[in-house]
C-alpha cells in the first residue's frame, strides 16, 4: 500500500492536475484537503478539456473514488455547477464522490467581503480570486463557521444562517456594500444541500475503513507552497495549509501513514495575483502568452511568469519533504537558445540561498542565475527519458539536483500521453 501526497512547489498553477490524472490510473481514492473553488486543476483527456475546482481529477478515470475533505472550503452552489457541468461532459458522478460533512461552507457573504477588503486595500491588494476563500477560512478559525453537516439539516442551517447573514450584513453596510437577503441565500443553498445530500458522509471514517482494506490513495494539492498560510509569501497567499501537512489534517489520515510526497513544479515560475516573484521576466512571459499558454484556469487572468527559482523549489522540498519531483511544460522552454536557473538571491551585497520571510525583502532579491544551453527542438513527442534531446536532460537533472530531490516525473504537453516516467 502506498500513500501519496502531491503537493504544488511553486505559486500553484504547476500542473497539479495533469499529473494526478496520470498518477490516478495505479490509485484508488483521490482526496481533496484543503482550498476551495479558487483552484483551477485543467486535465485534456483526447480533445475535451476538463478545469475541475473542487471535484478531485481523479474523477475522470472511471471506478475510482474521489473524496473531498474535511479541510475544504465549499460553496454548495458552485459544486452542483461543477458536477452538472461534469455530467453534460459526459462525466457521471454517482457513488464515486464523497464528501466530508465538516468541510465548511462559502457563503455569499464570504465572496462580497473577500471583493470589500480587496477594494479597501487598494493597490496593496492581494489579487485573490474573489472566491471568498479568505473569509471562509477566517469563520472557520473563529468558530462561527457553518458546515456541510449544517447545510443538510434544514432547521439548523436556517437557524445558523439568520444569524450569520444579520451579523455580516451589518459589516457589508459599514463597508458601504448591499446587504443580502436572507431568502435567496436560504433557498439556493438549501437546494444545492439537497443535491449534495447523498454524496455527504463522515469520510474520516470512509478513508480509515479503506486503509485497511489496503487502497491506495493520492492526496491532490490545491494551489502551491508559496501560496501557504503559514509557508508562503504572506500576506500575498491563500487562506489554507497548501503544504504536505495540510494533506493530514485536511483529511483526518495520521502523518505516518503517508508514503511519498510528490512535489509538482513547471520548468519555469508563473504566479497569478500580487507578492513577489523573484524570477519574473517579461521575455518569458510574452513568449509564453504569445504560445496562447498562462492564463488562469479559474480567472482566465494573465499569469505573470519567469524563470526557473531553486531557492523556491528548494524550500518546497523542505517544507513539504518532497521525495520526488514532476516537472511540468517542459516544452514551454523548447524554442530558447538558453534556459536560466535561479541559484541564489542577492540582497543588499550579501548572497541568500533560502527564501528570507519578509516579502519586502523578497521583494527586492535580485536573482542570480546559471545559464544552460537550450535544446531549441521540440520535445512534445518525446516518450521517453532518451528521447529527450541532451540539452533538456541535463537542464532537468541540473534542476531536480538544485530542488533537492529525485527526478521521477517529466511532462511534455498536456496530454496523458505526454507524460515520461521515470
Ligand atoms: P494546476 O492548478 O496545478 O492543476 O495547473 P493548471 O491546470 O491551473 O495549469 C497548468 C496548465 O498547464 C494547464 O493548462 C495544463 O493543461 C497545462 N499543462 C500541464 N502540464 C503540461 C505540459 O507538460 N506541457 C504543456 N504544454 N501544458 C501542460
Ligand atoms: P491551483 O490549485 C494559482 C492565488 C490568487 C491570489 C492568492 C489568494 O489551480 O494551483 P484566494 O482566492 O485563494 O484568496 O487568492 O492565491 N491563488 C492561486 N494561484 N493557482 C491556484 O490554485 C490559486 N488559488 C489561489 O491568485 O494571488
Ligand atoms: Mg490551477
Amino acid at each position: 500500500m502506498a500513500n501519496t501526497i502531491l503537493v504544488g512547489a511553486q505559486w500553484g498553477d504547476e500542473g497539479k492536475g495533469k499529473i494526478i490524472d496520470v498518477l490516478t490510473e495505479r490509485a484508488d481514492i483521490v482526496v481533496r484537503t484543503q482550498g476551495g473553488n479558487n483552484a483551477g486543476h485543467t486535465v485534456y483527456l483526447g480533445k475535451k478539456k476538463y478545469v475541475l475546482h473542487l471535484i478531485p481529477s481523479g474523477i475522470l478515470r472511471k471506478s475510482k473514488v474521489c473524496v473531498i475533505g474535511n479541510g475544504v472550503v465549499i460553496d454548495p452552489v458552485s459544486l452542483v455547477g461543477e458536477i452538472t457541468g461534469l455530467a453534460k461532459l459526459g462525466i457521471k458522478i454517482d457513488t464515486n464522490l464523497l464528501i466530508s460533512e465538516t468541510a465548511h461552507l462559502v457563503l455569499p457573504y464570504h465572496r462580497e467581503l473577500d471583493e470589500q477588503r480587496e477594494i479597501l486595500k487598494g493597490k496593496n491588494k492581494i489579487g485573490t480570486t474573489k472566491r471568498g476563500i479568505g473569509p471562509a477560512y477566517g469563520d472557520k478559525a473563529a468558530r462561527v463557521g457553518l458546515r456541510m453537516i449544517d447545510l443538510v439539516n434544514p432547521s439548523r442551517f436556517e437557524e445558523k444562517l439568520k444569524v450569520r447573514i444579520k451579523e455580516n450584513n451589518e459589516v457589508l453596510k459599514a463597508y458601504g456594500a448591499k446587504p443580502l437577503s436572507f431568502k435567496k441565500v436560504h433557498d439556493a443553498y438549501r437546494a444545492a444541500g439537497d443535491t449534495l445530500k447523498p454524496f455527504v458522509t463522515n469520510t474520516v471514517v470512509y478513508l480509515h475503513k479503506a486503509m485497511l482494506k489496503q487502497k491506495e490513495m493520492l492526496f491532490e494539492g490545491a494551489q502551491g507552497t508559496f501560496l501557504d498560510i503559514d509557508h508562503g509569501t504572506y500576506p500575498y497567499v491563500t487562506s489554507s495549509s497548501t503544504t504536505a501537512g495540510g494533506a493530514c489534517t485536511g483529511s483526518g489520515v495520521a502523518p505516518h501513514r503517508m508514503d511519498r510526497v510528490v512535489g509538482v513544479l513547471k520548468a519555469y515560475t508563473t504566479r497569478v495575483g500580487e507578492g513577489p516573484l523573484p524570477t519574473e521576466d517579461s521575455q518569458i512571459a510574452d513568449m509564453l502568452h504569445g504560445m496562447g499558454r498562462e492564463f488562469g484556469a479559474t480567472t482566465g487572468r494573465a499569469r505573470r511568469c519567469g524563470w526557473f527559482d531553486s531557492v523556491a523549489t528548494r524550500h518546497a522540498s523542505m517544507v513539504n519533504g518532497i521525495d520526488e519531483l514532476a516537472v511540468t511544460n517542459v516544452d514551454g522552454l523548447d524554442t530558447l537558445e538558453v534556459v536560466r536557473a535561479c541559484v541564489g538571491y542577492r540582497l543588499g551585497g550579501k548572497t541568500l540561498d533560502y527564501v528570507p520571510n519578509d516579502v519586502e525583502l523578497l521583494s527586492r532579491c535580485e536573482p542570480i542565475y546559471v545559464d544552460f544551453p537550450g535544446w531549441k527542438k521540440s520535445t512534445t513527442k518525446a516518450r521517453s527519458w532518451k528521447d529527450l534531446p541532451p540539452q533538456a536532460r541535463a537542464y532537468l537533472k541540473a534542476i531536480a539536483e538544485l530542488s533537492c530531490a529525485k527526478l521521477s516525473i517529466v511532462s511534455i504537453g498536456p496530454a496523458r500521453e505526454q507524460t515520461i516516467i521515470l
